[in-house]
């Protein structure tokens, strides 16, 4: 899987590509990663990347332009590539989403940054993309998130199961998927300060470590996260 990143702050990528989960992906997962600045499309000899709101307004709006020479040189060797441009505005992502740009190809992640983009962007984008109910200063934090997500899913990188079974996954029960927390989760000691670890996980019974942790797992989902058992 190739990821072009489009950033005005392509170094601050750095840091986390070369984190154990990143290095590990893109040595055994088959992961590419490319940093393109943006700056290198601006306008003139300021290279300039920004302007101000038509009609007034505070702070400054990505040109589109520049975001599309930008583009053009982010798909040129990858015609099929799924671009994303990461805005407040965007489908709120989850797990779910991760799952779905982990089988893809070629993923372009498009950092937006200023007080916005020229909403002509929308129509160069296959998706947009939001972290969450808040607003961050640029799009590259949220990119990182996507990056770290996708990497630990790609083939090879972790344990296939610790990313089937941990929290958010699917879960079946009466032939029905459910999104749940993880259930909880103990190592040595056995005892700690009067709290024990609970028995059956001692058992050594599969079956009944297995109806447990789904019972927990729901239990704790309900009481928590009682949206996820809406969803589905
Ligand atoms: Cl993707 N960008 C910005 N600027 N703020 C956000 C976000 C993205 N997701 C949540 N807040």
């Amino acid at each position: 899987m190739i990821i072009n990143i489009l950033t005005l702050f392509p170094d601050v990528f750095k840091p986390l590509l070369e984190s154990s989960i990143l290095v590990k992906a893109q040595k055994e997962g088959g992961l590419k990663v490319k940093l393109i600045d943006l700056r290198k499309f601006g306008i003139g000899t300021h290279k300039q990347v920004d302007g101000r709101p038509y009609g007034g307004g505070v702070g400054m709006i990505l040109r589109v332009d520049v975001i599309a020479k930008a583009l053009h040189e982010a798909t040129k060797e990858s015609k099929e590539a799924k671009v994303i441009l990461l805005t407040p505005q965007g489908k709120t992502f989850n797990q779910r989403i991760a799952q779905g740009l982990a089988r893809t190809k070629q993923l372009v992640l498009l950092c937006g940054h200023y007080e916005g983009v020229d909403e002509r962007v929308k129509n160069l984008v296959d998706g947009e993309i939001s972290i969450g109910d808040y607003v961050l200063s640029g799009g590259e934090v949220a990119a990182m998130v996507i990056l770290d997500t996708v990497a630990r899913l790609l083939p090879g990188v972790l344990d296939k199961q610790a990313t089937q079974k941990e929290s958010f996954s699917t879960y079946t029960l009466n032939a029905k998927p459910y999104t749940l927390l993880e259930p909880p989760q103990y190592t040595r000691p056995e005892e700690f300060r009067g709290t024990e670890v609970p028995k059956v996980l001692l058992s050594g019974n599969h079956q009944k470590i297995k109806e447990w942790r789904l019972k927990e797992a729901l239990k704790k989902t309900k009481k928590r996260r009682p949206d996820l058992l809406k969803e589905d």
